[in-house]
């Protein structure tokens, strides 16, 4: 069985689709369509697509002609974007697989979208030749990856490695700390890829509510179990650390938490 880096439970599922998606992933796939060219022929493909937020924004934004596919190896994420689409027969397919062996016919896609999945796959060229594999050549994949972590996660961290342990606080820093942005140009003319470019996005998260949000933040991570286990005392008081480190943030009711990604737009050849 294949690991999943990223492997979310069925009740984490739902807070990240109601927490982390409006906070970030929304936001984030929002920018991220606002620098690419789609026109409603495109044939589109969403690789490790978690609840589909980035089909869906796409879906909002020009209504393509033909379905929008959405892959994850998380049949839980699968089974939460089919629910939040299921108002829209026949606009999606969503396939639960892994990247290296996609369900999916050769030569078939023009626009290829990668949100926050690359850091998780244990080997970026056979992916990438793989997602090569199913794209029409002058194709274009766009995949973003975050550039280091933002002052909110760096405080749930600290604060977890403080009252969990420094093993579980390590891990909420894990989606931040890709170590191969600098080698990627050269893993995608590996695997298929021409005319790269990389550019940097800064988004803002927001955490509205923090009393209760900040909380499904930490429960809406692979390792939130683990600090759930530690039990309510601890996690109120890792809470009010992340309050505390963030207080400079505070806009309104909200705290708005700048967060910076890489995107890298890549035709292939
Ligand atoms: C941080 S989430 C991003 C999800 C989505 N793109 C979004 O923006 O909300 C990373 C996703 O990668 C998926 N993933 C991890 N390894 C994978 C693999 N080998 N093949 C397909 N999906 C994978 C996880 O299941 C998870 O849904």
């Amino acid at each position: 069985m294949v690991k999943n880096a990223f492997h979310l439970k069925e009740t984490a599922v739902a807070l990240y689709e109601d927490q982390k998606v409006a906070a970030m992933f929304r936001p984030l796939a929002c920018a991220t369509l606002d620098a690419v060219e789609i026109t409603e022929t495109d044939v589109i493909l969403d690789v490790a697509c978690g609840t589909g937020i980035v089909s869906r924004e796409i879906h909002a934004k020009i209504s393509p002609t033909f379905p929008i596919h959405g892959v994850d190896l998380n049949a839980d994420m699968i089974a939460m974007a089919r629910h939040v689409t299921h108002d829209r027969p026949g606009a999606f397919e969503w396939h639960v697989a892994d990247i290296e062996n996609l369900p999916l016919p050769t030569g078939q896609f023009t626009k290829v979208f990668c949100q926050q999945g690359m850091q998780y796959f244990p080997n970026e060229i056979t992916a990438l030749i793989e997602i090569r594999r199913v794209m029409q050549a002058g194709g274009q994949l766009i995949t973003t990856i975050w550039g280091g972590a933002s002052d909110f996660f760096i405080a749930m961290s600290d604060s977890v490695s403080k009252h969990v342990s420094p093993e579980v606080g390590k891990r909420f820093l894990t989606p931040f700390s890709y170590k191969n942005a600098d080698k990627l140009t050269e893993m995608l003319g590996t695997a298929g890829f021409g005319a790269v470019t990389r550019t940097i996005l800064m988004v803002d998260r927001t955490i509205r509510n923090p009393d209760t949000s900040i909380k499904n933040e930490i429960l809406g991570h692979p390792a939130g179990l683990q600090v759930l286990d530690a039990g309510e005392t601890v996690v109120q008081a890792i809470v009010q650390d992340i309050a505390n480190a963030c207080a400079k943030y505070q806009v309104g009711e909200n705290l708005v938490v700048p967060q910076r990604t890489h995107m890298f737009i890549a035709t292939a050849t």
